[in-house]
């Protein structure tokens, strides 16, 4: 199986990048599944529900998100009603949406995937790596022999997705990270069959800073000013990582995508 997993898609840019180069993709190399993470979709603060349809209109199978989910208040609702969106799933246990979802196409292994969110330099979270095994368990009780699980590990530090990675070596597909939107060259499989890379990148305009305009970033450290900016214009680039698999569910190959229009 073939599973294509889309970085941090930022703004606009980041829609028209995606659709643009999905067919092409999709296409080279053989794409079973399309995940995407769609936390910055919405003008690169949050996502709402239109944006979510635009996203699987577009031919992505399911949406993963990250801290900047509750930017628009509309999004929750359709949280809760939407089996092809999830939020991370170590925060409350009282918070709309859901951390794990599994899709399936006909003649194609069910695939689930989870979302989970870092403590290290992020907003308050439980444990991700007991979430993690608490995640495990209940696919495993609601989906019997379902063998595919990818987990988007969004989170700022390095040395915590590396640990998770090792942690889960063998017991999921694949764990890739995100929330940097900066990708790192570092993609391997563990020795146990888990495929892992630190972060698969950004899905956008790569002449900014983290896909927003960087006349607008630049003083936020400069003059300690902190507003949001706008998105940037320029060159686009589509970022992320194709996952083959075997049928035991465990990862053959990772290869980084960076791919222009
Ligand atoms: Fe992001
Ligand atoms: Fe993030």
């Amino acid at each position: 199986m073939n599973i294509l997993f889309i970085g941090d898609i930022v703004g606009k840019p980041g829609r028209h990048a995606a659709a643009s180069l999905l067919p092409v993709l999709k296409d080279r190399y053989g794409i079973d599944y399309t995940i995407a993470n769609g936390e910055n979709s919405a003008g690169g603060y949050g996502i709402t529900p239109d944006i979510a349809k635009s996203l699987l209109n577009m031919g992505i199978d399911l949406i993963t998100t990250g801290n900047h989910i509750w930017e628009h208040k509309e999004i929750i609702p359709y949280l809760s009603e939407s089996d092809t969106i999830v939020r991370p799933l170590n925060i409350s246990p009282l918070a709309p949406g859901k951390g794990i979802a599994v899709i399936q196409k006909p003649g194609v292994r069910p695939l689930a995937v989870v979302n989970l969110i870092g403590r290290v330099f992020m907003p308050p979270a439980e444990c991700p790596f007991h979430a993690s095994l608490g995640a495990l368990v209940r696919i495993e009780q609601d989906y019997p022999g379902l063998n595919h699980i990818l987990i988007d590990f969004h989170a700022e530090a390095t040395s915590e997705k590396q640990a998770l990675g090792w942690f889960l070596d063998g017991k999921i597909t694949s764990l890739f990270g995100t929330h940097t939107h900066v990708q790192t060259s570092d993609e391997v499989i563990l020795p146990q069959g888990t495929s892992y890379i630190t972060d698969a990148g950004m899905t956008g305009v790569v002449d900014g800073i983290l896909g927003m305009d960087k006349e607008q970033i630049i003083p936020r450290f400069t003059t300690s000013v902190q507003r949001h900016a706008d998105v940037a214009a320029g060159k686009e680039e589509l970022q992320g990582v194709v996952v083959r698999t075997d049928d035991k569910g465990r990862s053959v190959s990772m290869v980084r995508i960076k791919e222009h229009l």
